[in-house]
C-alpha cells in the first residue's frame, strides 16, 4: 500500500505526535564534560581554536563542575596541562600531579558528577608522543607500565572511571591488573577502542599542549579508511577487560559508531572532537549556521548512529537548550 493510503506527514502533524513517535532521545544525560586542567590558581585561559572552552586551575575546574552539576550533566572527562614535561612523562604519575589534585578538589566540593580521567602521555612527554620513545620509534610494551601506573595514580585520587586513550596494544589489559592488583577492582574503564588518527585533533592538541614534536600518530593511532580494524580493536579491548568502548572522533565515523553498537553488547561512547566543534563555532559565529539547531542535530545524529554517551565540548550549552 503506498500513497494515498500511506501518508507519513500525518504523524508528523503536531509536535505531541513528532514526540510520540520520536525514535531518539537526546538528553543531557547523555553528555561527558572534557575540561583542561592547568597549574596554578584563578586561572582561566581561552583556547583560541576552541571559543568557550578554558584552560582551568583545579578551583575553576571545581566552579566548571558545580555548573555542569546543577545543569545535569552527569559527568566530566579530565585532560592534564602539567608544570612539566620529560621525556617519559612522570609528572602524570605524581600524587600531587595536575589531574590527582584536579580530582581531589572535585571530590572535595562533594559534586554528584562522575569524574572520568583521560589516561595518556602526550600530554606530559616533552616529545608529545602518547608512548615513550626508543630508537626514534613509540615503543609499546615500555609504555604500558607507565599508563597502568597512571591510570593508579587516578584511581587512588578518586576518579571513578578511567579512559586510556593512547592506542598502545595491549593497554586495556595492563591498566585492569594493575587496577585491580591495588584493590581498584571496581573502577570501570572507558577505552578509546577505535581512535583514528585525524586532523580535528587540532585545536586539541593547542588546548592540551600535546602537539607531537616530530613526525604523526599514524603508526599508533587508525587510518581513517579502516572499518573491520575497528571492530577487532573493541574486541581486543574487551577481552583485555574495557567495561565500555569509545569511536573518536564522531562525525566522519558514525558507519563505526553504528557497527559497534551493532556487534557488541557493551555501552559505547563517542568523542565530538575538538574539530568538530571548532567548526560549528566558527560557522555560527560568521551567522552561517543556526548554532542551537546545528548543535542539537549534530548530538542527536551521533546518539542515532548507536552512542549511549557523548563526549562534547558543547554539552554545558546543550544542556541549557535541552531544558
Ligand atoms: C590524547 C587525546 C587526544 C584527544 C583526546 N585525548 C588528542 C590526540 O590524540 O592527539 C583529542 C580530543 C579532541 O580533539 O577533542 N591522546
Amino acid at each position: 500500500m503506498t500513497f494515498p493510503v500511506q501518508r507519513p506527514r500525518r504523524l508528523r502533524k503536531s509536535e505531541l505526535l513528532r514526540d510520540l513517535v520520536c525514535e531518539t532521545r537526546l538528553g543531557t544525560k547523555n553528555l561527558i564534560y572534557p575540561l583542561f586542567v592547568c597549574p596554578g590558581s584563578s586561572v582561566r585561559k581561552e583556547v583560541a581554536a576552541m571559543p568557550g572552552v578554558f584552560q582551568q586551575s583545579a578551583d575553576r575546574i571545581v566552579e566548571d563542575c558545580r555548573e555542569a552539576e546543577d545543569l545535569g550533566i552527569p559527568g566530566v572527562i579530565l585532560f592534564g596541562l602539567p608544570e612539566s614535561k620529560d621525556a617519559r612523562g612522570a609528572s602524570s604519575l605524581a600524587q600531587n600531579g595536575v589531574v590527582q589534585r584536579a580530582i581531589e578538589a572535585i571530590r572535595g566540593a562533594k559534586l554528584h558528577l562522575l569524574v572520568i580521567t583521560d589516561v595518556c602521555l602526550c600530554e606530559y612527554t616533552d616529545h608529545g608522543h602518547c608512548g615513550v620513545i626508543e630508537n626514534g620509534e613509540v615503543a609499546n610494551d615500555p609504555t604500558l607500565e607507565i599508563l597502568s601506573e597512571q591510570a593508579l595514580s587516578h584511581a587512588r585520587a578518586g576518579a571513578d572511571i578511567v579512559a586510556p586513550s593512547d592506542m598502545m596494544d595491549g593497554r586495556v589489559g595492563a591498566i585492569r591488573g594493575k587496577l585491580d592488583g591495588n584493590g581498584f577492582a571496581d573502577v570501570p574503564i572507558l577505552s578509546y577502542a577505535a581512535k583514528y588518527c585525524s586532523g580535528f585533533y587540532g585545536p586539541f592538541r593547542e588546548a592540551a599542549d600535546s602537539v607531537p614534536q616530530f613526525g604523526d600518530r599514524r603508526s599508533y593511532q587508525m587510518d581513517p579508511g579502516n572499518a573491520r580494524e575497528a571492530l577487532k580493536e573493541v574486541a581486543l579491548d574487551l577481552e583485555e577487560g574495557a567495561d565500555m568502548v569509545m569511536v573518536k572522533p564522531a562525525l566522519p565515523y558514525l558507519d563505526i559508531v553504528r557497527q559497534v553498537k551493532d556487534e557488541f553488547r557493551v555501552p559505547v561512547a563517542a568523542y565530538n572532537v575538538s574539530g568538530e566543534y571548532c567548526m560549528v563555532k566558527a560557522a555560527s559565529k560568521n551567522g552561517w549556521l543556526d548554532e542551537k539547531r546545528v548543535v542539537i542535530e549534530i548530538l542527536t545524529g551521533i546518539r542515532r548512529a548507536g552512542a549511549d554517551f557523548i563526549l562534547t565540548y558543547h554539552a554545558k550549552e546543550a544542556a541549557r537548550w535541552l531544558k
